[in-house]
């Protein structure tokens, strides 16, 4: 039984961490923490009464290296970076769901999270948790940097475009669309119903900072850079994320091909569901679950293609994947909580 900690517990992916837990085989959460709230866990979440007993307590490093063999941290960017190096100095396993570990460029880190980073060390350590993409990777890993979840989505639409036919690709222009608990649980006069419902709009339009994360992972794909545009929205959902993303070609690739190279790629993987020709991936199908649904258009001209990739934000993006990271890890069912 591997005891695991949630630094984080009172925000939406914390909470969505506790629900998968408590439903694993292998493991037994020990630790809960946060910052500013603490108390009963089913004070803060109702939704678990009556599923367990734990405390949130303000977070001390002492506290989880004592109580805990891996620790999922589940905090703000630039505050996972203060956490992380303790307790993997103590040995303990650490998945870091924020973004401090995923560029590996510390001068990229600071122009997108306007913060220096703190821990060089172990960022050159971190092994980038796509799970279907970096197994072999993440089996021996004592440091996850879990992705993004706009990342995720737009990856493994991706992934094996990019790595079967690197020179063929012109363009990548990437149309997201997120559910409101991207944002996470701070409160923002943006993120009131009032002003979501109904409503459909674009922000950070080609700057927001998960698209050097993209681009990053795509290059490392492709063996070469690869650009991309990347234009998020938020829509007027809870969670859930669509990407339609849009690919010119410098060179033909017939439609039989590519659509038997994404068949291949994603054919012994049980999360990630390449779509019969026809289908469309839709939100409902995924949101709370862990799987990514894929479906892959090509023009008749064979020049242009478009991909569409949907997943829960919170799940796939965030507190599934770490924890089929952990399960990777740990050498448990990949599983194992997340069916
Ligand atoms: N939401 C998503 O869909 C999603 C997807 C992928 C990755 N992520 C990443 O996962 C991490 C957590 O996201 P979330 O959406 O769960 O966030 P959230 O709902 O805002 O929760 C943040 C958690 O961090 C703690 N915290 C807040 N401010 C802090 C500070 N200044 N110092 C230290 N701890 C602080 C909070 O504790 P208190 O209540 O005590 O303040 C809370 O437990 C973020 O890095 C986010 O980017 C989120």
């Amino acid at each position: 039984m591997v005891r695991v900690g949630i630094v984080g517990i009172s925000g939406f992916s914390g909470r969505v961490l506790l629900d998968i837990l408590l439903r694993h085989k292998d493991v037994r959460v020990t630790y809960a923490a946060a910052y500013s709230t603490t108390g009963r866990v089913d004070a803060i979440w109702p939704v678990f009464t009556n599923r367990t007993d734990l405390v949130c307590e303000k977070y001390s490093a002492e506290a989880a290296i004592a109580a805990c063999d891996l620790v999922f941290l589940a905090l703000p960017h630039t505050e996972s970076m203060n956490v992380a190096g303790e307790l993997l100095a103590a040995g303990k396993r650490v998945i870091d769901l924020s973004a401090d570990y995923r560029l590996k460029n510390r001068a990229v880190y600071k122009k997108w999270y306007h913060a220096e980073h703190k821990d060089p060390r172990n960022l050159a350590k971190a092994v980038y948790g796509l799970s279907e993409i970096y197994r072999t990777q993440i089996k021996k890993a004592k440091f996850i940097a879990n992705p993004g979840c706009y990342p995720t989505a737009a990856l493994l639409g991706l992934a094996p475009l990019v790595s079967m036919y690197p020179d063929k690709i012109a363009s990548i222009a990437i149309d997201a669309k997120s559910g409101v608990s991207g944002a996470g649980r701070k409160a923002s006069e943006a993120l009131m119903y009032t002003f979501v419902n109904e409503n459909f709009k674009a922000y950070r339009v080609l700057e927001h900072q998960h698209a050097p994360e993209i681009a990053q992972y795509l290059s490392r794909m492709a063996e070469k850079p690869v650009d991309i545009m990347f234009v998020p929205h938020l829509l007027p959902v809870d969670s859930g994320i669509l990407e339609t993303i849009y690919v010119h070609l410098n060179a033909k690739i017939a439609s039989k091909a590519l659509t038997e190279c994404y068949r291949r790629f994603y054919s012994t993987e049980t999360f990630v569901r390449f779509l019969q020709p026809g289908a469309q991936p839709e939100l409902r199908h995924v949101v709370r679950t862990n799987f990514c649904d894929i479906a892959l258009v090509v023009s008749p001209d064979g020049k242009s293609l478009v991909i569409t990739s949907v997943i829960d934000n919170l799940v796939k993006g965030a507190s599934g994947q770490a924890v089929q990271n952990m399960n990777i890890m740990c050498g448990f069912n990949e599983t194992e909580g997340l069916l």
